[in-house]
């Protein structure tokens, strides 16, 4: 009888002792920060359950409705917002955006800055050598806005256009008809603007977004003629292909369950 008791308790310790060796394991990793460990064992502890959710830092210019923009409340809406925060719920990371002009978003995410660009970003092969993009998640076409009655057989010859800097629309355009002839805003309703003042006869921007401008500025339309069709993705630093792989596993799946269709249709509801 004593030396089965003897047993149990054995039992017993060895138990314990193999629980805490477990508990111990488990945290290295789920305490992925780079900090190193402490000395004090409680410290880790007190760490561990108030560590923040690593972020996941997105830049973008959220002045090209209905991909990203700023809304009544002041906060970031559109359809890359959504997508960039389901993404970042499914990597268990918090998005955090940072918006900036349009222009320094490639250099950002190439030297670091920012994690991930989202903001209905193009992919070229010039854009291709500073950054690795994601796969695709949504088209974008390039449209010519003018105003009402400058449609009939619309040309560029001898007309000032407006663009938004460091766009498709704008290198396309450039190589087209030349610097002279290209007048650069910082977003695509200051172009707009400049359309209704008399200072450019057209501006050449992204198609859903040009919707959005004609439908708050009156006496403006879109041409019929569609200039270019690209895909949009997100960039990653070359050096973050770790990044760049969860983030096309995550889309995959959101694609797959039609989560991605849903965001786009919340933003660009198909007329029926
Ligand atoms: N698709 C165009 C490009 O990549 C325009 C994108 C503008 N995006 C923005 N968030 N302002 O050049």
């Amino acid at each position: 009888m004593k030396k089965s008791l003897k047993y149990i308790v054995l039992a017993v310790v060895a138990v314990l002792v193999i629980s805490i060796f477990a508990a111990c394991g488990s945290k290295t990793p789920t305490n992925n920060e780079e900090t190193t460990a402490p000395d004090e064992g409680t410290t880790v502890a007190v760490e561990e359950s108030t560590a923040p959710i690593k972020q996941l830092v997105m830049g973008t210019n959220a002045a090209f409705a209905p991909y990203e923009f700023v809304d009544d409340n002041g906060a970031f809406a559109g359809i890359d917002v959504e997508i960039a925060q389901t993404i970042a719920a499914k990597l268990g990371m918090e998005l955090v955006i940072k918006d900036m002009e349009f222009n320094s978003l490639i250099t950002a995410v190439s030297e670091g800055a920012v994690d991930m660009v989202l903001a209905g970003l193009t992919v070229t092969d010039e854009r291709k050598e500073s950054v690795d993009f994601s796969d695709t998640y949504a088209t974008g076409i390039q449209v010519i806005i003018v105003k009402e009655g400058a449609d009939a057989d619309f040309d560029f010859a001898g007309k000032k256009v407006g663009v938004q800097a460091g766009t498709t629309g704008d290198i396309y355009i450039t190589d087209e008809v030349g610097q002279e002839n290209v007048a650069q805003y910082s977003n695509g309703a200051q172009a707009v603007q400049a359309l209704m003042n008399g200072q450019v006869d057209c501006v050449v921007i992204d198609n859903e977004p040009a919707k959005n401008l004609v439908a708050a500025n009156e006496g403006l339309t879109i041409l019929e003629t569609e200039y270019t069709v690209e895909d949009y993705a997100a960039a990653f630093s070359k050096e973050n292909t770790e990044l760049r792989d969860a983030f096309n596993t995550a889309l995959a799946e959101l694609k797959a369950d039609g989560t991605i269709d849903a965001i786009i249709e919340k933003y660009i509801p198909s007329e029926s």
